[in-house]
């Protein structure tokens, strides 16, 4: 057997199903859902946790400027570029117990397995927890991995504010301050790969009965805030043709953007998730309505084309708002590196599973990890493909398998040596 299957074989579907619930605690909200927006107490809650796990089993712990959070395995070689795992461990406000975390854990769980079949790897290992993925509390996501990567400077999200008024470089610098404990380390790096697990969020694996699927790359997406300023007024007493009503030229503007937006492929994913009106009252004309657009495609130049029409579309639509339409993200299609996907197809075929290859409709930290190093993906099944959304769920056996993936893959990627002798004789 390679050494990267006999460390495969020591993952512990137990262990890792239980560190997920105790994660699952954590913001647990109804219907087995998980609320832990990043940067609040419970995110710190979680960390900690996590924090204990690492160190329990020899890892060392540190923190760069943004707040990512490392979980570091030294290799043999001094020097040597790290192999890079990890995701996220914040969720949307009404998330599942799985999205983000699940990869987390599976690192952490890699780790262990590793150090359980007395592994060594030529390079460093290291999991990475990425602040604020999901943008559910500060739009847009991946503001760590964006940082991290240079894909955006650190600073250009300072001015950031959550629904309550916080500012996101105030909520950083809290967060910092109480982790003041962790050594601290440089924003950036040039590790030799990445590869992050993930529930899929769709419904293709379990569908076709597969165990993994081997990601080919992440469709591109633009995150817009639109703002339609109109003139508060009396509902019973103002006659519509005074009014500058901002929530029905908010309608106009949508139902265009529904035409503009028409794909008879399915291909195109348009989404207006967050509506916010004032004064919002039942008797007064809006004053100002925002609401948010998240336009999502594989082909990078119908991506440019459809996000670059908005604004005009709005214009065109409304009748007498003022409109102010501010792109807040933008990730252009990626595919995976060929070498990362190869690695991870050998070691679905070498643990005897069934994959198959397969985008990401989602966007995940690896789309800006991709920039800086060869990078992919390796998605289990979900039920129904059921995501942001409490109901969401995996059974234990297929997130043990995806890390058994995972192990083979790391290991792989990072030079597995021999296994000591001890080891061996334990196994
Ligand atoms: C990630 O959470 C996404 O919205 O794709
Ligand atoms: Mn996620
Ligand atoms: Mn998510």
């Amino acid at each position: 057997m390679s050494r990267a299957a006999e460390a495969a074989g020591r993952v512990s579907e137990a262990r890792q199903w239980e560190r997920l619930m105790t994660m699952a605690r954590i913001g647990a909200i109804a219907g087995d859902g998980v609320d832990r927006a990043c940067l609040t107490e419970l995110d710190r809650q979680a960390r900690r946790v996590l924090i204990e796990w690492a160190r329990a089993i020899g890892l060392s712990v540190s923190i760069d400027e943004a707040a990512n959070l490392w979980l570091r395995r030294e290799g043999t070689e001094p020097g040597a570029a790290s192999v890079l795992t990890g995701s996220h461990m914040d969720t949307q406000p009404n998330g599942g117990r799985f999205d983000g975390i699940y990869g987390v854990i599976a690192g952490l769980e890699a780790l262990e397995a590793l150090e359980a079949a007395g592994a060594r790897t030529r390079r460093p290992i290291e999991v990475v927890a990425w602040t604020n993925e999901e943008g559910g509390r500060f739009a847009p996501g991946c503001m760590g991995s964006m940082a991290w990567s240079g894909y955006r400077p650190l600073a250009s999200f300072a001015e950031v504010r959550d629904p309550e008024g916080v500012r996101f470089a105030d909520a950083l610098a809290a967060h910092l301050a109480a982790e003041a404990d962790l050594p601290r380390r440089a924003l950036g790096g040039a590790p030799h790969a990445y590869v992050e697990a993930h529930i899929e969020q769709g419904p293709l694996l379990e569908a076709e009965g597969l165990d993994i699927g081997v990601v080919s790359g992440i469709q591109g997406s633009r995150w817009f805030a639109v703002t339609l300023s109109g003139e508060t007024a009396h509902a019973g007493t103002t006659p519509l043709k005074l009014r500058r009503d901002a929530v029905q030229d908010m309608v106009r503007a949508i139902a265009t953007l529904n035409a503009l937006m028409e794909d008879p492929e399915d291909v195109l994913r348009f989404t207006v998730g967050r509506i916010v009106v004032e004064p919002n009252t039942s008797n007064s004309v809006a004053d100002r309505a925002t609401f948010t657009i998240d336009l999502r495609h594989p082909d990078a130049a119908v991506l440019r084309g459809k996000g670059d029409a908005i604004e005009a579309t709005v214009r065109g639509a409304v009748r007498d708002a003022g409109v102010e339409v501010r792109e807040v993200f933008s990730a252009m299609p990626v595919a995976f590196a060929p070498e990362v996907r190869e690695a991870v197809q050998r070691a679905a075929a070498a643990l005897g599973l069934r994959s198959r290859v397969m985008p990401s409709g989602a966007f995940h930290d690896a789309q800006f990890a991709a920039a800086v190093c060869p990078s992919g993906m390796i998605f289990v099944p979900c039920r129904k493909g059921i995501s942001h959304n409490p109901a969401e769920y995996a059974e234990p056996g297929w997130l043990a398998t995806g890390t058994r993936v995972l192990v083979h893959t790391l290991a792989e990627l990072a030079g597995a040596e021999a296994p000591s002798s001890a080891a061996r004789s334990n196994a």
